[in-house]
């Protein structure tokens, strides 16, 4: 389906949970968020029926996302059920990794494509302190299973400055040893991090200036694709602030609680709640056509919701 602007709507991001188990500073204040009450999180058989109406308006593509999404009880079944859906050509998931090592081969069982895991720092104290507590080997050692179990891998990164663009060199040089993309993303400025200092905020290019041997290689999505010659991994650009994306945007996205968002940086909201059939179906049509031309983040989202609520 099109939308306003001409551009075919083929990718659904589904939030399964406001819940988890991590605090990063540029997501979550330390002593968290309120929660949702469980009463008001889509049940794993509205999850699926969203995805459903959204297959009927043209979605071929799911990315599970959070919160945590592995801290959501139901996350296989949510999974089984969406690859049932035959519309559903890729289904993919987007975690931090704590609970990989135990998921990683069920999640394949029930049918996950792809997997992104979020990984900014190698080095556990850094990594206990920006997600507050969080273990750095968790989150490896769920890497290793989730290769294991045969996933492709793309390793995210969020730009932190001061905090570790000095481990840009590193976090890139993994694609010498494995077939994964490492993507450094430019931090948004919405939640807690509105407010951080502009020194925080790293251009992706601070990645060209310290891996200056990495070569273009196309696109990838709203990835800028680059590769060290020979590498069997790649490294991604990903910049948020540009409006590079937004006039080849494919994607709606849907709360956990239920509430369809046209974009990630809009404030409007189009309830699924209690809809079934071709009532389901109209709201994810009425979401389609107010998607915005473009978003306006250069002067702060208006989105109304913090990151832990959409999921990224
Ligand atoms: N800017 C950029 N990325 C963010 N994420 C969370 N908050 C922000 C932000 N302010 C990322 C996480 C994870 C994904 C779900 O979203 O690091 O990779
Ligand atoms: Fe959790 Fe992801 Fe937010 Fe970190 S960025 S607190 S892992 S939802």
């Amino acid at each position: 389906m099109r939308d306003g602007f001409g551009r075919q709507i083929t990718y659904l991001r589904l939030s399964i949970t406001d819940r988890c188990d991590f605090r990063c500073r540029y997501c979550m204040p330390e002593h968290g968020v309120p929660k949702l009450p469980r009463e008001a999180i889509l049940s794993v058989e509205e999850c699926v029926a969203a995805v459903r109406a959204a297959a009927a308006c043209g979605v071929t593509k799911v990315r599970i996302t959070g919160g945590e999404p592995l801290v959501r009880r139901g996350v296989l079944d949510i999974c089984a059920g969406i690859r049932a859906i035959p519309e559903i050509r890729e289904l993919c998931l987007t975690t931090n990794g704590s609970r990989l090592a135990e998921l990683a081969g069920p999640l394949r069982q029930a049918g996950v494509d792809r997997l992104n895991v979020s990984l900014d720092t190698l080095r556990p104290d850094r990594f206990a302190a920006l997600t507050r507590g969080g273990r750095l080997q968790d989150v490896l050692d769920g890497i290793a299973a989730a290769e294991a179990a045969g996933f492709p891998l793309k390793l995210n990164a969020v730009l932190l400055g001061g905090v570790n663009d000095d481990e840009i060199p590193a976090l890139a040089a993994l694609t010498w040893e494995k077939p994964w993309q490492v993507r450094f993303i430019e931090l948004m400025p919405m939640g807690p991090c509105a407010a951080w200092p502009a020194a925080r905020f790293v251009p992706a290019e601070a990645v060209l200036r310290a891996c200056p041997e990495l070569q273009p290689d196309g696109f990838g999505g709203v990835a800028e694709r680059y590769r060290f010659p020979g590498a069997p991994g790649s490294v991604g650009l990903i910049r948020p602030l540009s409006h590079r994306f937004c006039g080849s945007c494919d994607r709606l996205r849907l709360t956990a609680d239920g509430k369809l968002k046209p974009c990630l940086h809009s404030g409007a909201e189009i309830p699924v709640r209690g809809l079934q059939g071709a009532a389901l179906e109209a709201a994810v049509a009425a979401a389609v056509a107010a998607k915005p031309a473009a978003h306006h983040l250069a002067s702060g989202s208006e989105s109304g919701r913090d990151m832990n609520e959409i999921g990224g």
